[in-house]
């Protein structure tokens, strides 16, 4: 999307893959809304925001309080926002006998219920763009189809979860002109992925942002990976 002017909104801005959203949707002169749950300890993200020549704005916003971003969404009331990236995420730790499900609700309300309720507030402010599109970061972890290790109950169930919100707002939102689909990263160094990680974010969001220029009203609905690979629900 090197469209000049356009709006892009990243939730989790402050680091990982959110961050290197702003990076280059900022650089390719998007304007940027960038939130993240505490600006005052976002230091990297602030500095990039200094530097940008205004295109980058920090917003506070926990996507675990829904009051946050519907305050954020009455703020922005004016604002049309052409691209909205559900990309905050929590992977709990815990495996099967040791499940912590205080730490899995958790996981729902920021990597299943949050998204929807960013739609649900944002939706308007999508409509009046141009281009008109939403992405949700899921992962392969929460594809039934490409389970063959087990384990991470609640980090594979919320994503699953997800994963249908996506596709029924697929459906919902297409006679808006609204285009939504999930994404799979990749594996990616970041503080969730680890050091081990096959990716660097670099490569993750450049993938993925030819994925989100190629996504319509007509391909929407899909799971995708960075590298444009389809993923088997
Ligand atoms: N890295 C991978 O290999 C990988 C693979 C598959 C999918 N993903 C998905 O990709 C997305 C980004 O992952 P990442 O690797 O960049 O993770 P990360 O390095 O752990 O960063 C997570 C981001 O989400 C934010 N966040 C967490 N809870 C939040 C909340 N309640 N409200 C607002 N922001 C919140 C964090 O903010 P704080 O700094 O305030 O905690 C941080 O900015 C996630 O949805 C993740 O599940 C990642």
């Amino acid at each position: 999307m090197n469209d000049q002017g356009c709006q892009v909104l990243v939730t989790g801005a402050n680091r990982g893959i959110g961050l290197e959203f702003v990076r280059q949707y900022a650089g390719d002169g998007c304007l940027v809304i960038a939130c993240c749950r505490d600006p005052l300890k976002a230091a990297v993200l602030n500095t990039l925001a200094a530097s940008s020549g205004g295109k980058v704005s920090v917003h506070a916003l926990d996507v675990s309080d829904f009051s946050q971003i519907e305050r954020l969404a009455s703020e922005l009331k004016d604002q049309a926002i052409d691209l909205l990236i559900n990309n905050a995420g929590f992977y709990p730790h815990g495996s099967f006998a040791s499940t912590d499900y205080d730490e899995w609700q958790k996981a729902f309300l920021i990597n299943t219920m949050a998204p929807l309720r960013m739609v649900e507030a944002f939706v308007e402010h999508v409509a009046a763009s141009r281009l008109r599109k939403i992405v949700t970061l899921s992962s392969k972890m929460g594809s039934i189809t490409d389970n063959d290790s087990g384990g991470s109950y609640p980090y594979r169930t919320s994503k699953a979860a997800v994963n249908m919100v996506m596709k029924n707002l697929a459906i919902q939102l297409k006679p808006r002109g609204i285009a939504t689909c999930t994404l799979h990263p990749g594996w990616v160094k970041t503080d969730m992925g680890g050091a081990n990680a096959l990716i660097n974010v670099q490569q993750s969001v450049t993938g993925m942002r030819t994925v989100i220029d190629r996504l319509s009203t007509d391909n929407a609905g899909r799971f995708i990976a960075y590298d444009g690979q389809e993923i088997p629900w």
